[in-house]
């Protein structure tokens, strides 16, 4: 077992899909590995999930789901914080603060807002065209959830980097603006060499929800199995190319190395096919979510628990943000002198 250090370790988890196993393999187990190491804090970015859902019933059972899903996966709320984004409002007080340091230079250089734009003059269309204030200051907000827990070491996927260095550029703006004050820390980015893996999805592109190729983390066996059979298979020979196939890298993110090498030395021996190899990975993936697809039901069905650990989770959050937030106010002039604002 890893030694726990006394870094803060902080994630978001935007909740606008149903869990799967990209999500999973890219994100919730790396960064489940790291709460062994120490102090861990994971919450729902539900405000963030605004820009892209509009139905309030679905925000709500999403962010429901994606809570459950992290529990089911082995968050063990006893040993890490989960909360939700909503239930601590000093991180948006925090981001009013921020925006006062973030010129808005660095916001038109956000990889987010940069490919909207790209995507609208590509079209003809206006730059802006579509692109709402949430999506504009998203790096903002996402640098509040950061700074305002103290966090040192921020683990996400290579598209979220740049939002980490923009959190840590803020906060060292923050900090030069008021020497003598409260200091922000500043974060670092964590990279998983195992999130950067890319699970394709059953059509082979990146599996995403977006392009509706996903295998959901908690469908059904026969589902999961439906799903499993979809997958394509190149025209090639099968013998040519089993290791680089889509079912062989799916099946190497769920089942042990053995068992993978095994399917890859039958496809090439010619001894089985591509459908005997997706009736192993089907097996494998129903087993290996099995209890972890109990876990999640048992959550979504009696909502008193979920609700419970997201109400323990707010509160500490609450007690963190306010220790920073009083300080902070102190230092920058809100608020009476040595009292808190009431
Ligand atoms: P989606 O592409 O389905 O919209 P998100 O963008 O919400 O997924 O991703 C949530 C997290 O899951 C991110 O950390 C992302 O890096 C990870 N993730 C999503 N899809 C994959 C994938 N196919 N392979 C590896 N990681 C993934
Ligand atoms: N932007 C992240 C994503 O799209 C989610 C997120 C919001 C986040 N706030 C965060 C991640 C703070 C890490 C830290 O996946």
């Amino acid at each position: 077992m890893t030694a726990r250090s006394t870094e803060t370790y902080l994630t978001g988890i935007k909740p606008t899909g149903e869990p799967h196993l990209g999500n999973y393999v890219g994100a919730i187990r790396p960064a489940l590995d790291l709460a062994e190491r120490g102090d861990s804090l994971y919450f729902i970015a539900d405000y963030h999930a605004l820009n892209q859902i509009d139905d309030a019933e679905r925000l709500r059972g999403l962010s429901r789901s994606v809570a459950a899903a992290w529990l089911a996966c082995g968050l063990d709320p006893a040993k890490s914080l989960i909360y939700r984004q909503s239930s601590v409002p000093q991180i948006f007080e925090l981001a009013v603060v921020l925006s006062a340091v973030a010129s808005k230079g660095m916001m038109n250089r956000a990889h987010a807002y940069k490919a909207a734009v790209e995507r609208n003059e590509r079209a003809g269309r206006q730059p802006d065209d579509g692109v709402n204030m949430g999506l504009f200051n998203y790096p903002i907000l996402m640098a509040s959830d950061i700074l305002l827990m103290n966090a040192d070491i921020v683990p996400v996927g290579r598209d979220q980097k740049q939002h980490v260095e923009v959190a840590a550029e803020l906060a060292r703006r923050f900090n030069k603006r008021y020497p003598a004050g409260f200091q922000l820390k500043t974060p670092r980015v964590h990279l998983d060499a195992k999130a950067l893996v890319e699970i394709p999805g059953i059509d082979g592109r990146k599996m995403s929800k977006s392009y509706e190729n996903t295998i959901p983390l908690f469908a059904s066996p026969e589902a999961i199995k439906r799903c499993c059979m979809k997958i394509v298979t190149n025209s090639q020979r099968v013998q040519d190319s089993a290791r680089e196939s889509v079912v062989v890298q799916i099946l190497s993110t769920v089942a042990s190395d053995d068992v993978t090498s095994q399917i890859v030395s039958a496809l090439e021996a010619g001894s089985i096919g591509w459908g005997d190899a997706k009736e192993v990975l089907s097996k494998q993936l129903i087993e290996r979510v099995e209890p972890m697809r109990e876990k999640y039901f048992t959550l979504m069905a009696d909502s008193s628990d979920l609700d419970d650990v997201l109400d323990d989770g707010a509160r500490e959050a609450r007690r963190r943000a306010e220790e920073t937030m009083s300080s902070l106010r102190q230092s920058i002039g809100i608020g009476r002198s040595g009292h808190d604002v009431s």
